[in-house]
């Protein structure tokens, strides 16, 4: 049983626009890696230089190709878990729900929410690095990466690199929701890399109440109205729980 502040479960039943900007954190109960964990995060393994950004996929774009599919399939492998069930409940929950992501897995969308926003793509999708094309077949030879049957261009993950924009439309529709939202949720991220980490920022400039769920303290821990420490496959079925109580037994 956790003990949530009275005044953010009032926040809570009142609040009619709700969004959540949601990292690595949220799938870890999954079983997916996180990035900056420092034992088992994929930074703490990797260079991201060398495996997420184009001047990685220009120099070898073998072992980029090789590192994203050898990821896509623990994605596959994996379900969601008992925090993305609770985010899709609390869509159900709220007039205006925006879910803005960082993830790559799909696992939201799988879990049931219908408004996401994917800022760094999905690891699922593939696509021409030359033309665009998006593809669902492609031949999978171990020397090879891969080619456009439209152009031969090599085939990339459509996930966003360090150094390339974000999907503009999807930016833009997280800073429409950001800008009239009564609660902003930041969940499981280390709030690092922008321009994710400023949507916080963003909505206490606008005046909505700033919870922060997250495993350890992070940059935005001093910053937000409620921090809950604890992982958020435990704490977000709690919440939920403790609000509809309180719709209960009104
Ligand atoms: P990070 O790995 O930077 O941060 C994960 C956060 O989740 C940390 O703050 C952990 O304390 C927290 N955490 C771990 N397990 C948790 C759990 N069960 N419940 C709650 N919190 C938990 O991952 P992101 O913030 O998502 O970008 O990283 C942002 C971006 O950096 C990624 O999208 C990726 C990466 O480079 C690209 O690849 C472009």
């Amino acid at each position: 049983m956790i003990d949530f502040p009275v005044d953010l479960i009032r926040f809570l039943t009142k609040a009619q626009r709700v969004v959540v900007l949601t990292g690595a954190g949220v799938s870890q109960e999954s079983g997916l890696r996180t990035f900056r964990d420092a034992q088992e995060g994929l930074w703490a393994k990797y260079d991201p230089m060398d495996l997420a950004s184009p001047e990685a996929f220009a120099r070898d774009p073998k072992l980029v190709w090789d590192w994203y599919a050898w990821r896509r399939e623990a994605v596959k492998g994996v379900r969601p878990n008992a925090g993305h069930y609770a985010l899709a409940e609390m869509e159900s929950m709220f007039p205006m729900f925006t879910l803005v992501t960082q993830n790559v897995d799909g696992l939201h969308r799988m879990a049931g929410n219908k408004t996401v926003h994917e800022l760094h793509g999905n690891i699922l999708r593939v696509r021409c690095s030359q033309c665009g094309t998006f593809t669902e077949i492609w031949g999978d030879d171990s020397e090879h990466v891969p080619q456009c049957q439209l152009c031969n261009g090599l085939l990339r993950p459509d996930v966003v690199w360090f150094g390339e924009s974000l999907p503009l439309a999807e930016l833009e529709a997280a800073v429409i929701a950001v800008r009239s939202c009564d609660i902003f949720f930041s969940i499981g991220t280390s709030g690092v890399v922008q321009p994710a980490a400023s949507l916080a920022s963003a909505a206490r400039s606008v005046g909505s109440v700033v919870v922060e769920i997250n495993a350890e303290a992070t940059p935005l821990t001093q910053q937000a109205d409620f921090s809950l420490l604890g992982k958020s496959g435990s704490v977000l079925p709690a919440l939920i729980t403790a609000v509809k109580s309180v719709v209960q037994n009104r």
